[in-house]
């Protein structure tokens, strides 16, 4: 049985970057953690993100993972430095996609959805530092975003309502580029689609991490060439519903359980 690669986030959002990853990797075998009984992670302290992110990952490598995605904005910028220099596996983060936002706008001011901590760690800001000089970076803290989507209220009135007080400000100064700064948003991008003009760009990160993925399993002689058969195993740590309803996919396995 080829080794399988672990995913984990902090809750159902990071099935956005699992739903790439299978699409681009179809031999692969994966195992997904949804940590929702711990989440958001947004709000918590670095030292909490950190103690979370390693509980998971000795979870997966347990599990006999052979790479492991943090498919959460709030964990890689947090965690993944520290998680690189301690286990032996590869690690692929999820930075948010400030670079490809800045080559792309034509305002020269770019809007960042994401959790407070993200938005607060040195990897974001170094990351904006560096990829957006001359650009204007408006960040925004979607705060109770996550919370919804936990629960399933994706297309509520209390989802629009935070929504338009989020994005209001950023239009009023003009950007072009939207990027989302967290793996649970890519399930807004139909709702945004209504609020937001046709000029600005929505931008998340779930095919360039797919990608990346594929890269460093090539190079590191990881890549399963065939597999008739792939499982898709995925845990979560409180009730099953939403994650089955976002993963919505049949070859999918899904379970609760404490991990
Ligand atoms: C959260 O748990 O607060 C959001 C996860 C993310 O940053 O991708």
């Amino acid at each position: 049985m080829p080794k399988p690669i672990g995913i984990f986030d902090s809750g159902v959002g990071g099935t956005s970057i699992w739903k790439e990853v299978a699409k681009m990797l179809p031999n692969e075998n994966t195992i997904y953690l949804a940590d929702s009984a711990n989440a958001p992670y947004g709000e918590k302290s670095k030292e909490e993100i950190l103690r979370l992110s390693i509980k998971n990952t000795e979870y997966l490598l347990s599990s006999g993972c052979k790479i492991i995605v943090v498919a959460c904005n709030t964990a890689t910028t947090n965690a993944i430095d520290y998680l690189r220099s301690h286990y032996d596996v590869p690690f692929i983060g999820i930075e948010p996609a400030i670079k490809p936002a800045a080559l792309q706008t034509k305002t020269k001011k770019v809007g960042v959805l994401a959790t407070k901590g993200t938005l607060s760690s040195s990897l974001f800001h170094n990351t904006s530092k560096l990829f957006a000089d001359g650009i204007t970076v408006l960040e925004q803290e979607g705060k109770g975003l996550v919370e919804l989507i936990e629960t399933g209220e994706i297309d509520s009135p209390e989802m629009r309502n935070l929504l338009v007080t989020f994005l209001n400000p950023m239009l009023e100064e003009n950007i072009d580029c939207l990027v989302l700064g967290c793996t649970h948003y890519p399930y807004l991008i139909p709702i945004l689609k209504e609020i937001l003009p046709s000029n600005v760009n929505i931008i998340d990160s779930g095919e360039a991490v797919a990608r990346q993925t594929k890269t460093v399993l090539e190079q590191n002689n990881l890549l399963t060439k065939v597999n008739d058969n792939p499982e898709h195993l995925f845990y979560t740590n409180t009730d099953v519903k939403v994650l089955k309803d976002l993963v919505n996919d049949p070859t999918a396995q899904v379970s609760s359980m404490d991990f």
